[in-house]
């Protein structure tokens, strides 16, 4: 099946008891044992089935079936956000002393959770100079534990050559993650170019009515942890906090997130409610559609905004002149997600007062909403970075991130175009023309 199909049948099958054709709410906190010996053999994982709802649940179940299948991957576990999903991906594999190798195009809290939380708990991020697969293998050594990245960046809009980072780290045997969000699997499977964990906020583009926050992170079962046992004990040796398992025993080529949900979802619990993943699924059933919109109308704004003397500038990879315009021809089919920036002329006042202006275009940070948003990253979502970390990451102090929704076309044009006006009188003034 294709995603578009997973993405509203996959991971569930009418109930047979109530007939019923949408996936059921399971309210529950936990599930009744048979016996003393049913419960035993759950809990030592010799049969399948529900034990208490931080460690699963059937709703969720098919909502991470469903996105697993979509990924092209073996098996997911789905957390309450995209920040959730992102700390267990990272700490999963890397113990004190190890280091994680990233690319400095991210999402401003992911930076935060890399460069500051991460290292006070043990565990070293270094950022390459680029997203460039030879600053990345740089980087790399004996205690590297994963090579991370975000395929379609936020909000820089790079796109990374998934192929060629996959092929650095795992000459290295160490593993890719990939954080999916901005591109959804609608527009791009990383695990068929490499990527070994793929991790999304399902808060957006996948949820993508802005009324759920939710996080996966979805295992390829691909990498072989037993060739990598000296970097990766944790799966391969007894673990005492699981009365001695061996997650590569148990749970064969998904031993990643088999633990993953073991140890972390069970003893930290970022739970994702029932309630939550059925909303995120009505969510992801129009996902192909809706991307098809977002993707169409970004490209109409791009050229609005490039077209027009009022703005300085505008970053957008579907134009050829962009340095990522082969790659998404490569891996996005030419189809950009609506994600960009631009920065209007007269500078941060100037956008400021745009920004202001704005009537149909919600002033907010989140992104990959059915609603046009937009937000200015350095006093928001990047606040916490330094003046050169914002640089690295695509951001400058006038730059204006739109994600572009999928309201009518000239609808969203004519509210940029008026705010552009309100700014018109700031732009004029002698100080912003110097
Ligand atoms: C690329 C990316 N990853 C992760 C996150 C974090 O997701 P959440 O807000 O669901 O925690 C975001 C949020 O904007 C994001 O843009």
């Amino acid at each position: 099946m294709r995603s578009e199909t997973i993405a509203i049948h996959g991971g569930y099958e009418t109930d047979p008891g109530t007939k019923a054709v949408t996936t059921p709410i399971y309210q529950t906190v936990a599930y009744e044992f048979d016996s003393a010996d049913h419960g035993a053999s759950l809990f030592n994982l010799e049969v399948e089935g529900f034990r208490y709802s931080r460690i699963s649940n059937p709703t969720t179940e098919v909502l991470e079936r469903r996105v697993a299948a979509m990924e092209g991957g073996l098996a997911a576990l789905a957390v309450s956000t995209g920040q959730a999903a992102l700390h267990y991906a990272v700490v999963n594999l890397a113990d004190h002393g190890g280091n994680i190798v990233s690319v400095p195009q991210l999402y401003g809290t992911t930076h935060t959770l890399l460069a500051h939380v991460l290292p006070r708990q043990g565990i070293t991020v270094r950022f390459a100079e680029s997203d460039d697969a030879d600053a990345i293998a740089r980087l790399i050594d004996e205690y590297t534990r994963a090579v991370f990245c975000e395929s379609v960046g936020n909000p820089a809009g790079n796109i990374c050559d998934i192929e060629k980072i996959a092929a650095v780290a795992h000459r290295a045997g160490v593993p890719l993650i990939v954080d999916n969000t901005v591109a959804t699997p609608i527009l791009l499977r990383p695990i068929e170019h490499g990527a070994d964990i793929v991790v999304h906020s399902l808060t957006k583009f996948m949820g993508g009515h802005g009324t759920t926050m939710g996080g996966i992170i979805v295992d390829s079962g691909k990498f072989p942890w037993r060739e990598h046992a000296r970097r990766f004990p944790m799966f391969t040796e007894p673990d005492p906090s699981y009365h001695d398992l061996v997650y590569v025993e148990a749970f064969g080529d998904a031993a990643y997130i088999g633990r993953c949900r073991s140890v972390y979802q069970r003893t930290t619990g970022s739970v994702l409610p029932p309630m939550s993943a059925f909303q995120l699924m009505q969510g992801i059933e129009t996902v192909a559609l809706r991307v098809e919109r977002h993707v169409e109308n970004a490209r109409r704004v791009a050229e609005f905004l490039r077209d027009d003397p009022r703005t300085e500038w505008v970053s957008y990879a579907g134009f050829p002149e962009s340095q990522y315009h082969d790659l998404a021809c490569r891996y996005l089919g030419g189809r950009v997600p609506s994600l960009l920036t631009f920065g209007i002329k007269g500078g941060f006042e100037a956008g400021k007062s745009f920004y202001d202006a704005l009537k149909l275009v919600k002033r907010l940070v989140n992104i990959g909403d059915a609603k046009s948003l937009a937000c200015h990253p350095a006093s928001t979502t990047h606040r916490q970075m330094t003046a050169e970390e914002q640089r690295m990451a695509g951001i400058s102090p006038d730059t204006i991130r739109l994600s572009i929704g999928i309201e009518h076309i000239d609808d969203i044009i004519e509210d940029l175009d008026q705010a552009l006006d309100a700014a018109r009188p700031l732009r004029e003034t002698p100080q912003a023309a110097e």
